[in-house]
């Protein structure tokens, strides 16, 4: 990064212990109205009081030591809006001991879906509302008033919230008392019980209009899903999800749920996909609402996984919380591993677990292989900063070393250590350090020792394999080095050494485990005969790559045609392959032929990775004239899985055929295979002449063929499909894939759209992102982000969407020249939060670029016979 920013945490002479805080949003001119009475303890003497407040008016701040409320002292007040910070400063020195600090102010119900901030619905009659909500996390609960904002500084909260006596007011409790005000009749003054002991980011606040469902979990949990008016059956499946999932962890974890009452409620307007409030869970209405009509089988999925993911976070996270953000990845890649879990118990259908390989290990794989990655523990402070570390190396990474781990000390001595952890710190923080020090005296095994290696350095290993057949065992030696996408070691590179937990397995499925602790060693199988396969990584679990040699990788070959390759390791295998060629450390054409080896592949997930791998050299070949045989490579491939799924569903089919059905028509169709999409305009026309309506598992794949291979007309009927919607799923369904249309001028459209009122700014992104999957369309997403840079900037000021939007717009060019200017470009506009993306884009550019000088050549003569 371009240097640090200068931060520094707030002083501790003094603390608070609990706050009596007043909120009244005006939901016409969009201001709210608060006060607090902060009961703190002095622990030094001091005449300054320094706070966290952003865009908020200070109108008043005094200070009343012990209960003597006569005392009042009044301090002067002077903002640093460069560090977040409020100084309160009195006449004489604040003595040890208890006092209350009693502020006024003022603050702007904002649009940037931070802090507390306006959302806007329509009313069942059609008319425009707005609501009130809240994103805190991870450094925003100080626009909504003025407080120590800082993980490690806990304190209980007594909320009251005065507002508009027809409507919907949460918070993270309860409701205590519900009085109508004495100065104006149409509001009422609503306080909530005394939240437990907590951080000020896992605060929330909601004044709307809902209904909700509701019911009790085991343990007499009272729980609801509140959706927007009129809509409330869309929020059963997430109910019976959170009903299930409550006890499941409570099990789990063997420490109750803390609070009396778990609300999940969906919120129009809504950066992230979810949050995990402490008793009030919010999220993106895609993320919990479901329509059994009309929801697709992965939509299901999605909101299970992030409902799972949300209640675990309220113990892994609310209860006990990270120090500081440093440790963030101990809240999101622990919340991201046992979301699965979760997952797992309440719909094994889903085989959830292979999917892990191809969403979370294999996006950390990809993102931690750059230079320009970085260690899961990386020294954060500045809000930028800890903005940017909500990224694949905090979720899919942190889920991934922790996926190993569990498998490395087993699930008992797993759930004994988390326990521990959980009820030695709970109420409280916790280090890195703390976590393994509880796993460690569980498991017995060198968990520090082990996991450092993971956390603290960046990157992972390549595991080299050699073998040798000696009678009927076989010896392997396993050596590794860092694995580097461009297959360059960094300077210094003898530093990096991984202990790694390494599973193999051979043919007869015969397991063995060892621990990699050295740059290399050898390992002796029993009973292998000469031409078994050996599978090194066996279950895909650990955090690394493997590379064979051409005479083991040959014998998988047969394994994979016919499948006695168990799934994940299909996976695993080619997803190393097609690394490996990037990194010019095999040859393209060669992880070509293998792809062809998976003819016979019927596993969703497989299909998934391999169709991303095959996907990410298509983006490349774009460029090249031999992109149309490339196609027909990938159709004569997905030709078979296609016809064997079919179009329509059969009885009894799980929803992994349903997935696999969207992903191999899709494939072909937008391969333009003729059939496919003569069969895909057929159902879109019927289903937009409202004849036979599309079944919710048929719409991705059939409007993404349509429009891939349509014109005018067909964006048009798209068009009006997404007038006429809705469900924010079917929105967000359509606007994502508008873009694929051929035509430049309307993809040009598409961004124009994209920016205007009929896309809410939260899906702007996405919509976007729609237009690059061409070489025309990415040109023209980047310069659109370059003309409209000063709007977006101001839309998302900093923030994650923002970074989603600079890689999504630069990192699949090809040419050295245009990572040049991309660098140039940004180092005239600072996108704060998104440095580090852009260093990756421009590295992944770059690699790109690598790729078509040493492989264009012979790919194209491989895609010759096709
Ligand atoms: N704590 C996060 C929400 C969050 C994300 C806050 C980014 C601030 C910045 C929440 O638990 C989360 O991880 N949400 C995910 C969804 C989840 C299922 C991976 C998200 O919003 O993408
Ligand atoms: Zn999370």
């Amino acid at each position: 990064m371009s240097g640090k920013k200068e931060f520094s945490r707030l002083p501790t002479d003094l603390k608070p212990t609990n706050y009596i805080l007043s909120l009244q949003p005006n939901l016409k001119d969009f201001t709210f109205k608060g006060s607090e009475v902060i009961e703190v303890k002095v622990e030094k003497a001091t005449p300054t009081v320094i706070l966290n407040s952003a865009d908020i008016e200070v109108q008043s701040a005094v200070y009343s030591a012990g209960g003597s409320g006569d005392t009042n002292i009044k301090a002067s007040v002077e903002y640093n809006k460069d560090h977040e910070k409020v100084t309160l400063t009195f006449p004489s020195d604040l003595q040890v001991g208890t006092g209350r600090l009693q502020l006024e102010f003022t603050g702007e119900l904002n649009d940037k879906m931070k802090g507390f901030y306006r959302s806007k619905y329509s009313s069942p009659e059609g008319e425009e509302r707005y609501c009130a909500v809240t994103q805190f996390e991870a450094t925003d609960a100080r626009r909504a008033f003025p407080c120590w904002d800082e993980p490690a500084v806990k304190a209980t909260f007594d909320v009251t919230l005065v507002v508009p006596k027809d409507r919907v007011a949460l918070s993270n409790m309860p409701v205590k008392s519900e009085s109508a005000s004495e100065t104006d009749p149409n509001l009422k003054v609503v306080t909530y019980e005394r939240t437990p002991i907590m951080s000020t980011y896992l605060l929330a606040f909601i004044v709307g209009e809902y209904d909700y469902v509701e019911d009790k979990d085991s343990d007499g949990v009272l729980v609801r899903v509140y959706t927007p008016v009129g809509k409330k059956q869309q929020g059963d499946f997430a109910l019976k999800v959170a009903v299930k999932t409550l006890p499941f962890y409570k099990n789990y974890f063997k420490i109750a749920y803390p609070l009396p009452k778990m609300d999940l409620i969906a919120i129009a307007d809504f950066a992230a996909g979810a949050m995990e409030n402490w008793g009030l869970v919010t999220y993106r209405e895609t993320a919990l609402l479901i329509d059994p009509e009309n929801s697709s089988a992965k939509t299901k999925q999605w909101v299970a996984l992030v409902v799972g993911h949300e209640i675990a976070h309220q113990w892994f996270g609310n209860l006990v919380t990270m120090e500081w953000w440093t440790h963030l990845w101990l809240n999101e890649g622990f919340a991201s591993w046992i979301e699965y879990l979760c997952v797992d118990h309440c719909f094994p259908e889903f085989d959830i677990w292979t999917q892990f390989v191809n969403a979370d290990l294999g996006r950390a794989l990809e993102l931690d292989a750059l230079h320009n990655s970085h260690p899961i523990e990386v020294p954060v402070g500045h809000p930028d900063e800890v903005d940017e570390i909500f990224d694949a190396i905090s979720y899919s990474k942190g889920a991934s070393v922790i996926r190993m781990l569990h498998d490395y000390i087993g699930d008992e001595d797993f759930r004994k250590g988390m326990n521990q952890y959980l009820t030695k710190f709970k109420y409280s923080n916790a280090f890195t350090e703390d976590l393994w020090d509880s796993l460690q005296d569980a498991s017995g095994k060198p968990v520090h020792k082990v996991m450092n290696t993971w956390t603290k350095q960046m990157g992972y290993p390549v595991i080299k394999v050699t073998e040798r057949q000696d009678g009927d065992k076989r010896v392997m030696t396993l050596s590794q080095e860092k694995f580097c996408a461009d297959g360059k070691q960094p300077e210094g590179t003898s530093s990096y050494e991984w202990m790694v937990p390494v599973t193999i397995m051979s043919k007869s499925k015969d397991v063995k485990k060892v621990l990699l602790e050295k740059p290399s060693m050898e390992v002796t199988l029993d009973n292998v005969k000469a031409g078994d396969w050996v599978k090194v990584n066996s279950g895909t679990v650990g955090v690394y790559r493997v590379q064979y040699t051409s005479e083991s990788l040959e014998r998988f070959i047969p394994a994979i045609k016919d499948k006695s390759l168990p799934a994940t390791d299909r996976l695993g295998l080619q997803s190393d392959l097609f690394a490996l060629a990037r990194a010019g450390m095999v040859s393209a054409v060669d992880v070509l032929k293998v792809a062809e080896a998976y003819i016979n592949e019927d596993n969703y997930t497989v299909w998934s990775d391999l169709g991303m791998s095959l996907g990410g050299v298509g983006i490349i070949l774009q460029n090249t004239d031999s992109y149309d045989k490339y196609k027909a490579f990938t159709r004569k491939l997905f030709k078979p899985v296609a016809d064997s799924v079919g179009w329509d569903p059969k009885a009894d089919e799980g929803p992994l055929v349903a997935m696999l059905r969207d992903l191999a028509l899709g494939k072909l169709g937008r391969s333009n295979d003729e059939a496919t999409v003569a069969e895909a305009r057929k159902r879109f026309d019927a289903h937009v002449a409202g004849t036979t309506t599309l079944s919710a598992d048929l719409k991705s794949p059939v409007y993404s063929i349509v429009m891939s291979n349509g014109d005018q007309e067909a964006y048009d009927k798209m068009m009006k499909l997404y007038d006429g919607a809705d469900m924010q799923e079917e929105k967000v369904r359509i606007s994502r894939l508008l873009g694929s249309i051929k035509d430049v001028n309307l993809k040009k459209k598409v961004l124009e759209f994209a920016m205007s009122d009929k896309v809410r700014s939260q899906d702007t992104v996405f919509v976007i992102s729609g237009v690059t999957n061409t070489v025309e369309g990415r040109e023209l997403v980047w310069q659109f982000v370059q003309d409209n840079w000063s709007t977006l900037i101001e839309r998302y000021s900093g923030g994650f969407l923002l970074s989603r939007l600079v890689k999504i717009a630069t990192e699949n060019f090809i040419t050295d020249e245009r990572a040049k200017e991309i660098e140039k470009f940004f180092a005239a506009h600072p996108a704060p939060a998104a440095e580090r993306t852009i260093q990756q884009s421009v590295e992944n550019i770059r690699l790109n670029e690598k790729w078509m000088n040493e492989n264009a050549t012979r790919v194209t003569e491989f895609l010759k016979s096709y």
